[in-house]
């Protein structure tokens, strides 16, 4: 099975400029062109949150312009950036279950959980005990590989500045859940840090995604986040009886702005 993945779009209502004068419109644009050029066949396109920048909620319709030609089913998570209710009133398949954006399906035997980490008010990232209930029984309810997909990675990655905006509210929780549930062989697809990051959490992989649009820098001293203009990039994920593959796929900024 493959999948496709992106995250941190931080889409602008049209009209307005980043101030760094990238436009994440046209790297989204380019990514998701290297996408139906290249993996057409994927399952699924899965984008972990952050679709818009906080407050541009009209992104959302860019959004679904840009989405327009992909033909494979999209999954849209909620990040620190997003509007529950703005982006399920332009996409009718996001909708709100129990007042949060989160859903399960099988696909080819691998159960996929789209998780729900937005913390009203917050950039820091929350799994209530709503949440985490509905976590723990979507878990008890299948066999096979479950593969997560969440805005917030819930660890520390070394970075203190964005250390101190991860999962932390459930996380101790959502360990022991994943724990209890070690035979679904639980794997964590997270965005939110703007970096390609992997390693394990308490037991459970994890992978972190780049983003179309600026990237922070690795700076382990305690300093305000530092943005960087790196290469545009998403990621492909391979699943199987054998385990899980994750590639990134980088694009030069050539021809993107
Ligand atoms: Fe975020």
């Amino acid at each position: 099975m493959k999948l496709l993945w992106t995250t941190d779009l931080h889409l602008l209502n049209p009209g307005v400029l980043h101030s760094t004068g990238v436009d994440p419109e046209i790297r989204l644009r380019r990514c998701i062109d290297d996408m139906l050029s290249n993996h057409g066949d994927a399952k699924r396109l899965v984008i972990t949150g952050d679709l818009i920048q906080l407050r541009n909620t009209a992104a959302y319709s860019v959004l679904a312009n840009i989405l327009a030609d992909v033909r494979m089913p999209v999954r849209l998570l909620v990040g620190n950036h997003d509007d529950r209710v703005a982006l399920s009133e332009v996409f009718p398949d996001a909708q709100l279950h129990e007042g949060f954006l989160q859903d399960v399906e099988e696909v080819d035997g691998h159960q996929l959980i789209y998780l729900d980490t937005l913390a009203d008010g917050k950039h820091s990232g929350q799994l209530s005990p709503q949440r985490l209930a509905w976590l723990d029984k979507t878990l008890a309810s299948a066999d096979g590989p479950a593969l997560l997909f969440m805005h917030h990675p819930p660890t520390n990655v070394g970075i203190p500045a964005l250390d101190k905006l991860r999962l932390s509210d459930g996380d101790t929780e959502l360990a022991d859940i994943l724990r209890r549930h070690r035979n679904r062989q639980p794997y964590l697809f997270c965005g939110h840090l703007h970096r390609n990051v992997s390693g394990i959490w308490r037991g459970t992989p994890y992978t972190v995604m780049t983003t179309p649009h600026l990237g922070i820098a690795l700076r382990m001293e305690q300093q305000p986040l530092v943005k960087v203009d790196e290469n545009p990039g998403y990621g492909v994920i391979l699943c199987d009886k054998d385990g899980v593959v994750v590639h990134t796929q980088s694009l030069t900024k050539d021809a993107a702005v």
